[in-house]
């Protein structure tokens, strides 16, 4: 069995952070999303590894290297454009061969690893697996029909109209019979190989398609909001471990890791939360399910429920909240009279300020 993990795609919905660097790498407890995909896929005992990239591929590259710090053999194969993804399993072809293959979407967190869902897929019965799991609103996943025995009857990509609140997760399971699916389907309206339609061509070629329904937790990181709620899930099962260096002025309470390096002075940090190594936290306060990253400067400021990238500075600031902040970014107030905003600010940015 090999893994084919998917790197590359557009990311508009986290513009402007993903102009200039590749979603899949965005820290989740200061750790890139991809790396427990990665994790996950390794725990799962699978060791040859093909990762998607597209014009982030030099930063994913940089950060996955060879793959033998996961115990894996990494490939990468370019995509030219995100195409889709059954565009990716088109392209990775040859490194597939001729065998099984988990795909993995690698912006996606799924708690408890695949294990079980690798030991529990039956080839000889199965040419594909897919996971469901109930969601508020499924216009914006792939959605499937089940019909009145659990067998998939029908799916569809991003409806309008959804057929039922079971959204696809992005963690797919394929015998090679899914090359013939690739290859047979068109592009969708909006121009990409889908691969609810390479789904659906097995299911209408007589292929037996397994769903498999989750209920444990799963995130698709693709909007600042999921962002934060996996931070915050990632946040809740960290242990305290105090690394750098803590005043007798500062106060803290719950769960707190402080990395080597990082300084935290005459503030208040409430848990669950983690200072990245090389940070300073000076007269400040850090609240629940924030995330700084490394090199940072948080000081005579406020923060919580917030990641915060390596190299910012968040000076002089109260209080920023439910926020996600790039890197080398930093926020300071406007030493101006009146007390006006002053703002340089990249396209596709979101800020909500005081009105
Ligand atoms: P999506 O999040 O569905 O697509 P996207 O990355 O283009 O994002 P947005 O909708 O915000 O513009 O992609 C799921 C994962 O698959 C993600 O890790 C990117 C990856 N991907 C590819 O590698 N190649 C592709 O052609 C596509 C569409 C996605």
């Amino acid at each position: 069995m090999k893994a084919l993990v998917l790197a590359g795609g557009r990311g508009t919905r986290l513009r402007p952070l993903t102009n200039t660097s590749a979603k899949q790498l965005f820290p989740v407890a200061n750790k890139p999303v991809l790396f427990y995909g990665l994790e996950a896929i390794r725990d799962a005992g699978i060791t040859e590894v093909g990762i998607i990239v597209g014009d982030t591929g030099a930063e994913v590259r940089a950060a996955v290297g060879d793959g033998s710090r996961f115990g894996l053999r990494i490939t990468y194969i370019p995509q030219e454009a995100p195409l889709g993804l059954a565009h990716c399993v088109l392209i990775a072809r040859e490194f597939l061969a001729d065998d099984d293959f988990i795909m993995y979407l690698g912006d996606n967190f799924l708690v408890g690893g695949i294990q079980e869902l690798v030991a529990s897929f039956r080839p000889q019965d199965y040419a594909a697996q897919i996971l469901l799991t109930p969601v508020d609103d499924p216009r914006s996943y792939g959605v499937a029909e089940l019909g009145r025995s659990g067998q998939i009857v029908g799916l569809a990509e991003k409806p309008d109209d959804p057929a039922s609140d079971l959204a696809i997760v992005g963690v797919y399971m394929f015998t090679p019979v899914v090359h013939d699916a690739v290859r047979a389907i068109r592009p969708s309206a909006r121009g990409e190989l889908e691969i609810t339609d390479a789904l659906q061509w097995l299911i209408d070629n007589g292929h037996h398609v397994h769903s498999h329904l989750i209920t444990g937790y799963w995130k698709d990181t693709g909007r600042v909001r999921d962002m934060l709620e996996c931070n915050r899930i990632v946040l809740e099962s960290i242990e305290t471990r105090i690394g750098g260096t803590v005043d007798e002025g500062t106060e803290i309470t719950g769960r707190v890791v402080i990395e080597p390096g990082a300084v935290v002075e005459r503030s208040v940090l409430r848990g669950p939360a983690v200072i990245g190594a090389d940070t300073k936290i000076i007269g400040s306060y850090v609240g629940p399910f924030t995330s700084i990253g490394d090199g940072c400067e948080v000081s005579d400021a406020e923060i919580e429920y917030s990641i915060v990238m390596n190299a910012s500075t968040v000076r002089g600031v109260s209080r920023i909240e439910s926020s996600l902040i790039g890197k080398g970014v930093e926020v300071t107030p406007a030493r101006t009279t009146p007390n006006t905003h002053q703002l340089v600010i990249g396209d596709h940015s979101t800020v909500r300020l005081r009105a």
